[in-house]
């Protein structure tokens, strides 16, 4: 643990979740809660991650995403890919996560999140708070994303112009237990996100 200022301790909320619920329309039950994205560039986690946004809030369920591109222009500007800012990167947005479910959204974040270590530590702090949290592999194979290469990284990585870039030359630990895999490589974003919603119907019992 990092923690490095003495002398504080947490402060209780007098909201109860139930409260938050209520107010939000989650019916009978609290549904804040993390649904984490995870896998190559290119694997199709944004994609997914914004249409399932998209229909959780058209269905009244408040859901937010939090994505790599967008939190590395704000938040997390001063981090850029090395292990170490990857894992910082990963440290700030799970906890960031963690409050934006414990509000009662459903958040969703997209981050390429490479190693094991720090996607367990997203899942503790989760789990620490009573809060679920489902993992998503996006397991689109290397070849398929350096196919599509939307982004043209791949092509410059390639050329060396990109350093420190995972799957070339930084490694990508795949989850070994993921409470979900999406095939995108056989899918459409619709059937992916389909697979999501199941998954959360699943686990809600969601109307
Ligand atoms: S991480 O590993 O979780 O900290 O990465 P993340 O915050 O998701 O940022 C990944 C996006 O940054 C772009 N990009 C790179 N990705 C991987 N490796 C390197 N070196 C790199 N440099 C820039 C890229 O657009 C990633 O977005 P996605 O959507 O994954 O393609
Ligand atoms: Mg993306």
């Amino acid at each position: 643990d990092y923690q490095k200022a003495t002398n504080i301790r947490p402060e209780e909320h007098h909201v109860s979740r139930e409260k938050r619920g209520k107010i939000l329309g989650h019916g009978k039950s609290f549904k804040g809660c993390t649904i984490w994205f995870t896998g190559l560039s290119g694997a199709g986690k944004t994609s997914i991650s914004f249409a399932l946004e998209e229909q959780l809030v058209s269905y009244g369920v408040p859901a937010y995403s939090l994505d790599g591109d967008n939190i590395r222009h704000g938040l997390n500007k001063n981090l850029g890919f090395s292990e170490e800012d990857r894992r910082e990167n990963i440290r700030r947005v799970a906890e960031v996560a963690r409050l934006f479910a414990d509000a009662g959204q459903i958040c969703l974040c997209s981050f390429v999140s490479p190693f094991s270590v720090d996607r367990q530590m997203a899942r503790t702090v989760h789990e620490r708070s009573g809060l679920p949290f489902f993992e998503v592999f996006v397991d689109t194979p290397l070849a398929v994303c350096e196919q599509r290469d939307v982004k043209g990284l791949y092509e410059k990585a390639r050329q060396g112009l990109i350093k420190s870039f995972t799957g070339i030359d930084q490694e990508y630990e795949k989850p070994e237990h993921p409470e979900l895999v999406l095939k995108t490589a056989r899918h459409t974003i619709e059937q992916s996100v389909q697979q999501v919603l199941d998954l959360l119907k699943e686990h809600f019992a969601m109307e």
